[in-house]
């Protein structure tokens, strides 16, 4: 957190560090229209296994099928034709209930590294790093051809 003379505060970091950040602020008197904040590290995870969380079984997603590639997510027993109307394959899960682990969803953190059983997939944007032999980061990937995800 950075206090210049001008009053305005400048917060960066994950995004619960800045919600108590800026609270704290704002309880010692703290213009709250003065703080600014810029994420950093991305927005809070969703993980699959937490307790509480009503999940709704898989499905295909709203709308006309795509005339993409098939995608399976294998787990979840879902096979679906890819469209370009989605920008990853993260959302074509979501639009499906599938599934997913996502932090970034800019290809940084690695969070949604998802191991693909068969095919492969093309990025857009490319990662900051590339993920292992065999798995994809899905939150900005699509399909390459016929994909078979863990998911
Ligand atoms: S969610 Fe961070 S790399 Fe995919």
């Amino acid at each position: 957190m950075d206090l210049p003379v001008d009053g305005t505060a400048y917060l960066c970091g994950p995004d619960a560090f800045m919600t108590a950040m800026r609270e704290l602020l704002v309880s010692l008197g703290f213009d709250p229209a003065r703080v600014h904040s810029e994420l950093f590290g991305g927005v809070s995870a969703i993980n699959p296994g937490l307790t509480g969380v009503v999940r709704k079984t898989p499905h295909l997603p709203a709308g006309p099928a795509g005339p993409g590639p098939a995608v399976t997510f294998a787990r979840s027993g879902l096979t679906v034709p890819w469209s370009e109307g989605y920008p990853s394959l993260l959302e074509l899960a979501e639009a499906c209930d599938v599934p997913t682990r996502w932090s970034c969803r800019t290809g940084v953190c690695h969070t949604c590294v998802t191991p693909v059983l068969s095919g492969h997939v093309r990025y857009a944007p490319d990662p900051l790093e590339p993920p292992a032999p065999g798995e994809a980061l899905v939150c900005c990937a699509r399909p390459r051809e016929d994909v078979v995800l863990d998911l």
